[in-house]
């Protein structure tokens, strides 16, 4: 349903991206694995038309080249980017009706489901988005996306900084949405959670991806491990 053929991004006259191929299909929860400046975010980046590129990006059998940032998520492309990305000045519950876009009739995901999924976020639905942590704030990131109701949602290095106990919770959100037919892109650093519940990971190395399998292929593939992703 995502299918990037030999894309190149730039940064100016900085060239990050060189030649990146893959695809993701309909339900997959696919894991993009990289050292830091590996290309990972540059690639969401792309997809969402938020950096130059150049090369194929085929989103349900359409072209996103030439599409704006706004005009790509409204075709059902969800983006949690590393930095998140809140109304610091409006409550939560403000937060996640701006997310719906319009999409609030059929979506998949209704205010409860996300109140379900982070009691924290239900606790705090009054409270304005700015005070919250870093990490609640993350949350809210995705749940706002979430309610745009996207097919497949990229998500940047979620569990950075988080002790491990939420990284396991970060896991199960994320299958739970599996659950509901949106397929994931997790950008990652670690392979823990990756591991565990992606059906496919690919690696990228200097701009390009360098493995494209199983996660059980990648476990026992030391050379790819060693080479591209241990520190
Ligand atoms: N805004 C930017 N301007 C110039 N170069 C950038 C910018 N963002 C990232 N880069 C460079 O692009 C390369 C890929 O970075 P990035 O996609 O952020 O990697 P990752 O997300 O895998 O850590 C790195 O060499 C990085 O220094
Ligand atoms: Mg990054």
């Amino acid at each position: 349903m995502l299918k990037i053929n030999n894309l190149h991004a730039y940064y100016g006259k900085s060239h990050v991206l060189h030649g990146v191929d893959f695809e993701v299909q309909p339900g997959e929860i696919v894991a993009l694995l990289g050292r830091n400046g590996s290309g990972r975010s540059t690639t969401a980046k792309a997809i969402m038309g938020l950096v130059d590129w150049e090369g194929d990006i085929e989103w349900k059998t359409q072209r996103l080249d030439g599409k704006k940032a706004f005009e790509i998520a409204h075709l059902g492309l969800g983006y949690v980017p590393e930095s998140r990305d809140v109304f610091p000045n409006l409550t939560v519950h403000q937060n996640l009706l701006l997310g719906q876009k319009g999409r609030g009739k059929g979506s998949r995901w209704t205010f409860d489901d996300m109140y379900a999924m982070f009691p924290r976020l239900k606790e705090r639905q009054h409270t304005e988005a700015g005070v919250m942590s870093g990490g609640e704030q993350q949350m809210l990131t995705l749940c706002r996306t979430l309610m745009g109701d996207p097919d497949l949602i990229i998500i940047d290095e979620p569990t950075e900084g988080l002790a491990p106990k939420i990284v396991e919770l970060v896991g199960e959100y994320l299958k739970k949405i599996k659950e509901r037919g949106v397929s994931v892109l997790l950008i990652e650093q670690k392979l823990t959670i990756a591991m565990r519940i992606s059906d496919r990971a690919l690696v990228m190395g200097h701009g390009a991806i360098v493995f494209d399998g199983t996660p059980q292929s990648l476990n026992s593939n030391q050379h790819i491990r060693k080479e591209w992703l241990e520190v």
